[in-house]
């Protein structure tokens, strides 16, 4: 290799190009070009600091503001030439800004690319949240149409996979969208974190230019509520530290997660052996082999997905846990896991809001499914209760009850009124009225409960978020 070629950002002190195996194994540009916009804003934010400051002259200025436009343009149109041994999305940029002005010499005044590969960064996982929040959204509301056209189907509520109480599809529903709901605060939190500009920290000990921290910050739309500039108190911290990464990561993985077992609810209602739902053709497969097969890939997928979206967490922490202060190049491979949570993230939210939206309850299956009178049979005991008994005791004689229905092969209302008062004589005529559903659920309208306005209402609640 011609020892002329040198390295352009950084060769100066180097009489060898880097082996054509370094160049390859080094790159990073094939993964942060997706950086490029941010990359391009950041360089604008600190250039109209250079200019505020008076370290570039206005002309200065001018060329380098029109060639990131032209870049912004080129990386729009797809049309900008990527160069591997340019190493990173930075360094191709920089060098490709260069073509155009000569002022592009005097862009990286005052900065290092691990202040501005930071800024990157936080401005990508500001988007990154709003887009995840758009995505939870779309989920939300087709569950929350599913939930509102079957409010009141009654299902068995399980423990352990064993049916426990009877709840309704409505109240099953909303669950999830409570802890999508939690997502979408968690991501909102994760975006005011990365609203802070690191601008200025340089390589970690800034510079002894007269650099305006606080301009840049406001040019790149760092500010909090009233405008104020937001940037980050320690230049070691911000060049090093990667915990809004997990932060990230881990919001990822907690929604994930709420997929992965509304994904699970679902296969085993759309298995035979429940039939509680029907989904669309559109979101399931068939088998090659067997004709009769329709297979609820899609939520198998998310399902499957959730544990690659929990890898990247695993891999961050694991990338980060033993690096000393400050920058080590190990840093570069935190960039490949959150974008893949990210991308996998958006799609398993969009595949299973499409999924959601036309899937359809069997109606039937799932009142059958629910008038098994043993999930009423802790109604039962509240209603020993309400006539003087101590709960452990109303517990025990239910639970003898149940036995005897067992014994007898009977189901439990079917017992004899003199079986029922050989065991407890506290059970009066009205004892079978417990095995009403309806009443099982008009009984229970306090906050948090399956009554029919409860249900209502939180339904009502999350329309009037999600329609605002
Ligand atoms: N491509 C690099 C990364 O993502 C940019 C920062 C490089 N900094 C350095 N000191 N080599 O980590």
């Amino acid at each position: 290799m011609s020892k002329e070629k040198k390295q352009v950002t950084w060769g100066g002190r180097f009489s060898e190009q880097p082996d054509a195996l370094m160049q390859v194994f080094g790159e990073s540009v094939s993964f942060d070009m997706r950086l490029a916009p941010y990359d391009l804003k950041g360089s604008l934010g600190h250039a109209s600091m250079l200019a505020h400051v008076g370290l570039l002259t206005k002309e200065e200025y001018n060329a380098i503001e029109k060639g990131i436009h032209e870049l912004f343009e080129e990386i729009k149109k797809d049309s900008f030439s990527w160069k591997l041994e340019l190493e990173d999305v930075h360094m191709n940029l920089e060098q490709a800004l260069r073509a155009k002005t000569e002022a592009a010499d005097k862009l990286h005044t005052g900065r290092s690319r691990n202040d501005q590969v930071a800024t990157d960064m936080r401005l990508f996982f500001k988007d990154a949240c709003l887009q995840v929040k758009t995505g939870l959204e779309g989920v939300m509301l087709s569950m929350l149409d599913l939930a509102k056209r079957y409010a009141s189907l009654p299902i068995p509520g399980y423990t352990h996979l064993q049916r426990a109480q009877p709840v309704t599809v409505g109240h099953h529903l909303l669950a999830y969208i409570e802890g999508f709901g939690r997502d979408h605060e968690r991501f909102s939190h994760v975006a005011d974190h990365a609203n802070v500009c690191p601008l200025g920290s340089g390589a970690i000990a800034g510079s002894t230019l007269p650099l305006d921290r606080e301009f840049a910050a406001k040019a790149l739309g760092f500010v909090d509520e009233d405008g104020n500039p937001r940037i980050t108190p320690n230049g070691m911290d911000a060049v090093a530290d990667r915990d809004l990464f997990i932060e990230f990561a881990s919001a990822c993985s907690t929604s994930a997660l709420h997929l992965s077992r509304l994904a699970e609810d679902l296969i085993l209602w759309n298995s035979t052996e429940f039939g509680f739902v029907e989904l669309p053709d559109s979101f399931t497969t068939g088998s090659s082999l067997m004709p009769q097969k329709k297979n609820p890939d899609s939520f198998e997928l998310i399902r499957g997905k959730t544990g690659r979206i929990i890898g990247n967490l695993t891999n961050l922490m694991v990338t980060i846990k033993g690096l000393p202060l400050t920058y080590n190049r190990d840093l570069q491979e935190d960039k490949p896991p959150v974008f893949d949570s990210l991308d996998q993230l958006s799609q398993c939210l969009a595949v299973a809001s499409g999924c959601i939206a036309s899937a359809n309850f069997k109606e039937d299956k799932c009142r059958a499914a629910a008038s098994d009178p043993l999930l009423l049979a802790t109604d039962l005991a509240d209603y020993l209760v309400e006539a003087g008994v101590a709960f452990r005791q109303a517990h025990h004689v239910v639970g003898s009850l149940v036995a005897l229905s067992e014994e007898k092969k009977v189901s439990l209302p079917d017992l004899s009124d003199d079986d029922v008062l050989g065991i407890c004589d506290k059970l009066k005529d009205d004892w079978r009225e417990v095995f009403d559903l309806d009443r099982a659920f008009a009984k229970r309208e306090k906050p948090g409960m399956p009554g029919p306005n409860q249900i209502a209402s939180r339904i009502q609640f999350w329309e009037n978020i999600l329609q605002a």
